[in-house]
């Protein structure tokens, strides 16, 4: 694979190629409640985010085999964010969400990952907030360590930037080394620990556009 066969894609993406974006997400990432939410639920996030001006979806293509091999997911405001899914999406969300939710566990989480933005201010002791986050970044493994990650990485920034975000956070669940090494090779510091679900750590990295000159 040489470098020129990958494309990044930010506009006019397919159902299919969102799809594709989700279908990773469940197989590199199968633990936190958004993979637990099932491919239907998470297609309806991922194309909110990639129709609505305040999120970010950046698909890495293999222009030869036409394949999806990673993206990453964003927002500018994630508190905004979901408010507005709920509100445009009410009713699919309705439909796809509470069949998945009849469990107390998967309430709770659920609340859990809504309120976490909340918590993260009250319990984040830096003193520069951000409001725009990092949701989301996956590449299929056979990539792994071939640059694409940094690509998407920067694509996000660059994305970020024409929206006028100046510094976003990036949060992690605690065990998952590789991509706090990337993170922290990116650029990104931790800043804080918040328990989002129970006693398990999230890990927010915080990253500045311009400090890193990106
Ligand atoms: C996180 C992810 C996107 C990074 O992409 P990538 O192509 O693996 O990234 P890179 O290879 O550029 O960087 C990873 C770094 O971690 C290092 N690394 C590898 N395994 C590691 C480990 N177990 N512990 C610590 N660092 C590790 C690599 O050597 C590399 O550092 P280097 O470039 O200084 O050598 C990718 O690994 C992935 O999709 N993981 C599964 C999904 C995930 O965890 N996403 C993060 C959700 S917040």
């Amino acid at each position: 694979m040489s470098n020129e066969q990958i494309v990044y894609k930010t506009d006019s993406l397919t159902p299919k190629e969102i799809k594709a974006a989700v279908r990773i997400q469940l197989q590199e990432l199968n633990e936190g409640f958004l993979s637990s939410l099932g491919e239907k639920p998470l297609t309806l996030i991922f194309s909110f985010a990639a129709s609505n001006p305040s999120g970010v979806l950046v698909l890495a293509k293999n222009s030869e085999t036409d394949k999806v091999i990673g993206y990453v997911l964003g927002s500018t405001n994630t508190r905004r964010f979901y408010k507005e899914f709920l509100a445009k999406r009410f009713v699919p969300a309705v439909v796809y969400f509470l069949p998945r939710m009849l469990s107390l566990a998967k309430i709770k989480k659920g609340f859990e990952t809504l309120l976490y933005p909340m918590r993260k201010k009250e319990e984040n002791t830096q003193e520069k907030k951000c409001d725009a986050e990092l949701l989301d970044l996956a590449v299929t493994k056979d990539y792994h360590g071939k640059g694409i990650a940094p690509r998407l990485f920067e694509m996000l920034v660059q994305q970020f930037r024409q929206k006028g975000v100046q510094c976003f956070d990036i949060p992690t669940t605690e065990g998952l080394d590789r991509a706090h090494h990337f993170y922290e090779k990116m650029g990104a510091q931790r800043v804080g620990v918040v328990y989002v679900h129970g006693q398990q750590k999230t890990f927010i990295y915080q990253y500045h556009i311009e400090e890193n000159g990106r």
